[in-house]
């Protein structure tokens, strides 16, 4: 184990979460606990500085996410799975990293200003939502993460760290190893309507859905549009929505008999979509089967992230000790 590089990601207790996190998150995170010393956490305090006015809804939406996560196979004796907030050693260094952040990194963080202009309704300016990218440092350093697995969306975030600990390392003692941004390669998964697939735009497929939703929602879904008829030659890798699909969920000798017969105008979108639904109702049984068994067991969710807490705390006590050590008593300055 102490030879493994160390990997940390957080997500944001959003809710349930869709075929979209599966494909662009989750199935990196599960590639990653087989190589890597791995902390996945549930960002909560972060949810905190965009939903400060309906808190409450953060814990109910932490379960569904985490169950979500455990189901596609996030495991629990691979990983280290917590809740930020349980480890309050992350606000100690967040403070302590507040004092060295220049304003000015923070103002020009490209996420602040952008969510400030599109989350118009709530009011942003406030001190938590500019200091967003200091507590992510703090998650990111006080595990002493060398790589941090994220979307390109965070990029700026995990730069900001690199220049928040770089500055620590450089104004008390070099403690904290400089963390690297790790970006996957995601394939395309757009949503029903052809979107990226997104809560907010109501074109998700759920992991939490039932067959029947899979099933019926696969049959909304907009396929080549220069193809309104069944004897209209279709070209589903230049027009097709649903065919970023296929080519998650099936074989790949069928996706290509799929291509012939849709340009042959064969094979009609109807019919093609069940095959897709069918598809992934069966990739998906095993997931929902193992939800209900997780969900069916009371307290399980919360054992699991408590016995993730007490290990990420015990690394982030020790580190914190540190920070305290360099802080105020370095050995020789
Ligand atoms: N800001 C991240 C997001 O919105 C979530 C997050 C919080 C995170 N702390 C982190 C991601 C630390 C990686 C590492 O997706």
């Amino acid at each position: 184990m102490a030879d493994k590089k160390r990997v940390l990601s957080g997500m944001r207790p959003s809710g349930k979460l869709h075929l979209g996190h599966l494909h662009g998150v989750l199935s990196n995170w599960k590639r990653l606990q087989e190589e890597y010393e791995c902390f996945f956490f549930v960002a909560d305090w972060h949810a905190l500085t965009t939903n400060y006015e309906k808190a409450w809804e953060i814990p109910e939406n932490i379960e569904e996410m985490v169950l979500d996560w455990l189901a596609v196979g996030v495991d629990p004796e691979k990983a280290t799975i917590f809740i930020q907030s349980d480890i309050k050693e992350h606000a100690e260094l967040h403070l302590l990293l507040s004092m060295i952040t220049p304003l000015s990194w923070l103002e020009r963080n490209p996420t602040y200003k952008e969510q400030k202009q599109q989350l118009k309704s709530k009011d942003l300016s406030t001190y938590g939502f500019l200091g967003y990218p200091v507590l992510q440092a703090a998650d990111i350093i006080i595990y002493k993460a060398n790589k941090v697995p994220v979307g390109v969306d965070q990029l700026p975030h995990v730069e900001l760290t690199r220049e928040i600990t770089r500055r620590f390392n450089y104004l008390y003692q070099e403690i904290f190893p400089i963390p690297e941004p790790l970006l996957a390669e995601v394939p395309k998964l757009p949503g029903l309507d052809g979107r990226k697939m997104s809560k907010s735009y109501g074109n998700s497929i759920f992991l939490s859905d039932s067959a029947e939703e899979v099933q019926n929602k696969i049959m909304t879904m907009v396929t080549d549009v220069e193809r309104p008829k069944k004897s209209d030659p279709g070209d589903p890798e230049k027009r097709c929505v649903a065919f970023n699909l296929h080519k998650l969920y099936l074989p790949e000798e069928e996706i290509q008999d799929i291509v012939q017969e849709c340009k042959a105008a064969s094979l009609g979108c109807v019919a093609c979509k069940k095959r897709l639904a069918k598809a992934i109702i069966q990739a998906m049984e095993p997931v929902w089967e193992m939800r209900n068994t997780l969900a069916s067991e009371p307290g399980k969710v919360k054992e699991i992230l408590h016995a993730g807490a007490e290990r990420a705390r015990e690394q982030a006590r020790s580190t914190m000790d540190q920070v305290r050590q360099a802080l105020w008593s370095p050995a020789a300055k």
